[in-house]
């Protein structure tokens, strides 16, 4: 059955937003603060108000069956999970932004938003939304949606996983919590900002970039005498770094490559 055509109804649409946790929180106080009528976020077992859109900014398992429940002809439905699939929703809308609750709408300005829509009309109004929330709306179909959430994770999950295993490595030091990573944000921000400006290729320095081997194994060896568990993390990035090295070797390097690193016997922690 095709959903009312919302974006021909209404350039301003009431939005009643499902689910009070990160995502709804902040989603709820910008549609506010764009001045659209705006009901919730709604909590577990709250009625939720009718409205001409309604969004579901709940975990992704429970998407399918609120569809389901709340399913109506007057209300298009739309959903804001990154790797689901449309399903029986109308349309879905994902900020690519990491969200924690409190944050303000400005975090919405500028940032990309993937959007899908079942019919264009649906389509037009995830779009809509996007707009007039001041994101940057582009399209993912179903079929890549799951390569697009695993790029998102990547760059932002797996950087937090990242910068975890860096404060342990300065725990021996006797930096931890706070100390260890007001000296690391500044090389953390600096490197993001020299990879979003200049590409990888630019931004790389270090051991790696420098062909010098021997370092890197003396990192290895450290890490493995007073973290032995990221070993495995170490030596994956360690090979997708001279991936990426390689990728920008000048002709002389290329003439006297870089020594190979050590056999895979004994490289990974036992
Ligand atoms: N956080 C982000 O950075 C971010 C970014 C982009 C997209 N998203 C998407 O936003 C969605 C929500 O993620 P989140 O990070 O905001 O999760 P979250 O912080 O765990 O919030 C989910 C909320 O949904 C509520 N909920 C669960 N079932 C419900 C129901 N049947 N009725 C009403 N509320 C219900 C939960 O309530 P209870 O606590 O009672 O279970 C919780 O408050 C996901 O699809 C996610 O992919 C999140």
């Amino acid at each position: 059955m095709t959903s009312p055509s919302l974006s021909a109804r209404s350039p301003h649409p009431s939005v009643s937003v499902v689910g009070a946790g990160r995502l709804g929180t902040v989603i709820a106080r910008a549609l506010r603060a764009a001045g659209l009528t705006t009901h919730g976020p709604t909590r577990r077992g709250e009625p939720v108000p009718a409205a001409d859109v309604t969004l579901l900014c709940v975990p992704d398992g429970e998407i399918a069956a609120m569809v389901a429940t709340l399913r109506g002809p007057a209300t298009l439905i739309g959903h804001t999970s990154g790797a689901t699939p449309l399903g029986a929703a109308d349309f879905a809308l994902h900020p690519l932004q990491t969200f924690l609750g409190d944050e303000r709408p400005g975090i919405l300005h500028g940032i990309g938003c993937a959007v899908a829509g079942r019919a264009p009309d649906a389509l037009a109004t995830a779009t809509g939304l996007a707009d007039t929330l001041g994101m940057r709306p582009f399209a993912v179909a179903d079929e890549h949606r799951a390569t697009y959430h695993a790029a998102a994770s990547v760059a932002s999950n797996y950087l937090v996983t990242l910068q975890d295993a860096a404060e342990r490595l300065l725990a021996p030091l006797g930096l931890a919590g706070d100390e260890a990573r007001a000296i690391l944000a500044p090389l953390v921000r600096s490197t993001v900002d020299n990879w979003a400006a200049r590409g990888p290729e630019a931004a790389l320095t270090g051991p790696i970039a420098r062909g010098d081997e021997a370092t890197v194994r003396r990192q290895r060896d450290a890490v493995r005498a007073h973290a032995a568990e990221l070993l495995p993390l170490f030596d994956a990035l360690a090979d997708r770094t001279r991936a990426l090295a390689a990728r920008t070797a000048i002709p002389t390097q290329a003439a006297a490559p870089v020594q190979a690193p050590a056999p895979a016997q004994g490289r990974r922690a036992s």
